[in-house]
């Protein structure tokens, strides 16, 4: 599958999504100036610590565009469905989700070639769709205040911890291709598709 990384930019430009609209960590890492520095006129001495406001960058509508609380990995393609030139001003990423300069995270390509794989291989074995009746998920159910993004809590398949939300979400597997059985929902009464 990641020999077939460039026939997919869709999924790509989920991964680049994913990690703007709901970056882990929205204020970084601090960093210390080691030399006097200037920015935009301002003057920052030497030993300042700055803190990065990673999760506004990602929502710069000069960038993005006005719809920035949307989740669309559209922003990241063509009209013909490839993956547009990064903007000069995100890292070379597509979001500032992994921090800055020297210090950016040395994982990321760890994690970017992690995510592509899990999504393309869910897209490939299952066919996921909202449960019957259930509201599509929305901003309210991330936890997003904090130094920290996640979702709550939630339902899957039985495996409960803190249950609050319900897991809107029902996954198929893709009979012909996917080793699995059965997968069904708790929340949801329909089976697998034939
Ligand atoms: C979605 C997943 C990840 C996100 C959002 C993330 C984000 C970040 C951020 C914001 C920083 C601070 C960068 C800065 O100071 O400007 C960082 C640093 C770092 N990350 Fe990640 N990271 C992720 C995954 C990983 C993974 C998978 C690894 C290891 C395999 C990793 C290893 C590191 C290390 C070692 C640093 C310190 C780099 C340094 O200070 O020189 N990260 N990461």
């Amino acid at each position: 599958m990641f020999a077939d990384r460039d026939s997919l930019p869709y999924i790509v430009a989920t991964v680049r999504e994913t990690l703007r609209w709901r970056t882990l960590s929205p204020v970084a890492v601090p960093h210390l100036l080691t030399e006097d520095d200037w920015y935009e006129g301002y003057y920052i001495p030497k030993g300042t610590i700055c803190i990065a406001n990673a999760w506004a960058m990602n929502r710069d509508p000069r960038i993005y565009g006005e719809d920035i609380d949307e989740f669309r990995p559209e922003r990241f393609l063509d009209e013909a469905g490839a993956l547009k030139p990064l903007h000069p001003d995100t890292q070379q990423e597509g979001h500032a989700s992994y921090g800055f300069g020297r210090r950016i995270c040395v994982g990321r390509h760890v994690s970017n070639n992690s995510m592509y794989i899990d999504i393309a291989s869910m897209l490939w074995a299952t066919w996921i769709e909202n449960a019957p009746g259930a509201p599509m998920p929305d901003n309210v159910s991330m936890l997003d205040d904090g130094l920290v993004v996640y979702v709550p809590t939630f339902l899957l398949l039985g495996f409960d911890s803190h249950i609050l939300i319900p897991f809107t979400a029902v996954l198929f597997p893709s009979l012909a291709r996917s080793p699995l059985v059965s997968l069904k929902c708790p929340t949801s009464s329909l089976g697998p598709r034939s």
